[in-house]
């Protein structure tokens, strides 16, 4: 939480596209069949609000404009453990955690996006940001090159049970705001040499708001709708979903999360380690020593929370009288979907064959959102390429993790709107490469295997059409 506002990082445009790694590399294997442009240079497509919001009523409308604004700034700032160190004056940082800003991770194209292509938390060396002493090795998850990873630990090392928890990368001890704390880092390479990491890569924020203001009866049909093509196909498919309420569960790569709030305060809770009104401890190991948990507790509960007086001013904007995670969730709604450049004959080629094959039989091209709080979002055909059910994928991607009724091999169809200007691919950031990213959806039990193989039986200029198509959304 925070009142004053706070130094941005520089993460907002960066232009130069990465050289596409592995694929037709010079002097690299030559490699017949289809070659991945990357990233697609240009203009970035996304990272804006709507161009209206709602319809009825222009003072409306820029009510709900200044509270994206607002709310932006929020994603933007800056965390430390007391919001005393200039330039990070957002407060509640740690005692562990991954990031010290929503935008830090969500940047690439721009703010909302997802992973740079210049890992900050090793550029900007955050092992020992502000005096922080985190001496244990992360090479072997974080690279300057590479995308910036949230851990998982598969198994608890404490009590062997499952776990599945996000293990945060740095702790705050040794920072000039944080005297005495004393939690330390997790042993990774240990747990690395052990097989129990399981990595995820942050998702783009663009368009939220209209997958959120999608009915579950919306997809529900959508899904059904293809029922006869997916089974000829061995494809299934079904909707991860809230256990309380029955309700169906979408943002996130296995579909744990049923809402924007929900993702932002978990999200603050374990990427950042601010508590909020959602999650309102303080996150320790489960077999933390209670000194530890005493001296690393620098605020009260709810580091996050609805501000019921502004200060000794007693009103404020609506974003300055909500919490943090209610300006984090409604930025994530006003952000509209990047916008696709298809158009040459060569992508409107592949974008037929992307559907011929079978692929749209998991990612959806079109879905219809339902009246949503924002007017000008009701009703609206959108295109996300994703139907927002799990698949099961194989051995090959399967992670370890349980979440809801995801088991270890199924994922959220992964949304295809931007992937044109999309640096990393599949959960775990395992290429940059969308041709490897295909062939990574072959394998034993995956729901995949046949439309793969119907990708890979087109002549070699239809392959080429079909990337071309996804690096122009
Ligand atoms: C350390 C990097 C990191 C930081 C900081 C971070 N995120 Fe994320 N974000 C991720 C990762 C990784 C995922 C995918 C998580 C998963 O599926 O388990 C994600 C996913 C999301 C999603 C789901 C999008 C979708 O496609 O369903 C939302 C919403 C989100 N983050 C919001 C936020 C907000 C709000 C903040 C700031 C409080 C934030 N994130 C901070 C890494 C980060
Ligand atoms: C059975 C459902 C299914 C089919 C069919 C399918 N996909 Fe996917 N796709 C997924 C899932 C699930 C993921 C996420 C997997 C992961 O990250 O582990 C994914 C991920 C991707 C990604 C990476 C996106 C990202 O943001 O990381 C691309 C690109 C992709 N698919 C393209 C295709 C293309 C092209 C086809 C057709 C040739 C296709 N897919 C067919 C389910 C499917």
């Amino acid at each position: 939480m925070t009142g004053v506002l706070v130094s941005i990082l520089a993460v907002a445009s960066q232009g130069v596209p990465p050289s596409n790694a592995g694929n037709g590399r010079p002097g690299g294997p030559p490699r017949n069949g289809p070659q991945d442009p990357g990233v697609r240079g240009g203009a970035a497509g996304a990272g804006n609000t709507y161009p209206v919001l709602d319809n009825t009523s222009a003072s409306q409308d820029s009510a709900y404009k200044a509270f994206y604004a607002a709310a932006k700034i929020r994603f933007q700032e800056v965390d430390s453990v007391s919001g005393t160190i200039p330039g990070e004056m957002g407060v509640g940082l740690g005692p562990r955690f991954n990031a010290n800003s929503c935008a830090q991770c969500h940047s690439y194209p721009t703010v909302g996006g997802a992973s740079p292509l210049t890992n900050p938390l090793v550029a900007s060396d955050f092992a020992h940001l502000d005096g922080a002493a985190n001496p244990v090795d992360l090479s072997g998850i974080l690279s300057l090159k590479g995308p910036i990873r949230e851990v998982r630990q598969i198994t608890d090392p404490a009590t062997g049970q499952l776990d599945g928890s996000v293990a945060d990368l740095f702790t705050i001890q040794g920072r000039s705001d944080a005297p005495g704390a004393t939690a330390a880092q997790i042993n990774f390479p240990l747990q690395l040499a052990n097989h129990n990491l399981s990595f995820r890569i942050p998702t783009p924020l663009y368009g939220l708001g209209l997958v959120e203001f999608t009915a579950d009866s919306m997809l529900r049909a959508n899904l059904a709708g293809t029922a006869p093509q997916r089974t000829a196909l061995g494809i299934g498919g079904r909707f991860n979903y809230n256990g309380n309420t029955q309700t169906i569960t979408r943002f996130g790569w296995k579909a744990q999360n049923q809402s924007l709030m929900m993702f932002a305060g978990e999200a603050y809770s374990v990427e950042q380690g601010v508590s909020n009104e959602l999650f309102n401890e303080e996150r320790f190991l489960i077999n933390e020593d209670p000194t530890v948990m005493a001296n690393s507790t620098f605020n009260g509960a709810c580091e996050d929370r609805t501000n019921i007086t502004n200060g000794d001013a007693i009103t404020g904007t609506s974003s300055d009288m909500s919490s943090d995670i209610v300006n984090l969730a409604a930025f994530g709604r006003m952000l509209a979907p990047a916008a696709p450049t298809t158009s040459t004959v060569s992508q409107i080629a592949g974008s037929h064959l992307f559907s011929q094959v079978g692929c749209q039989l998991c990612h959806s091209p079109s879905l219809t959102s339902s009246k949503a709080p924002f007017p000008a979002l009701s009703s609206v055909t959108y295109h996300p390429y994703s139907d927002f059910a799990i698949h099961h994928m194989g051995p090959g991607l399967a992670d370890g993790i349980y979440q809801g009724i995801a088991g270890p091999d199924e994922f959220r169809t992964a949304p295809l709107w931007g992937a044109g200007q999309r640096a990393f691919f599949l959960h775990d950031g395992r290429t940059k490469d969308i041709v490897q990213a295909i062939q990574a959806h072959q394998g034993i039990g995956s729901e995949a295997n046949a439309v793969i193989r119907n990708f890979n039986q087109l002549p070699p200029r239809g392959q080429q059409n079909l990337i071309e198509f996804l690096r122009s959304l």
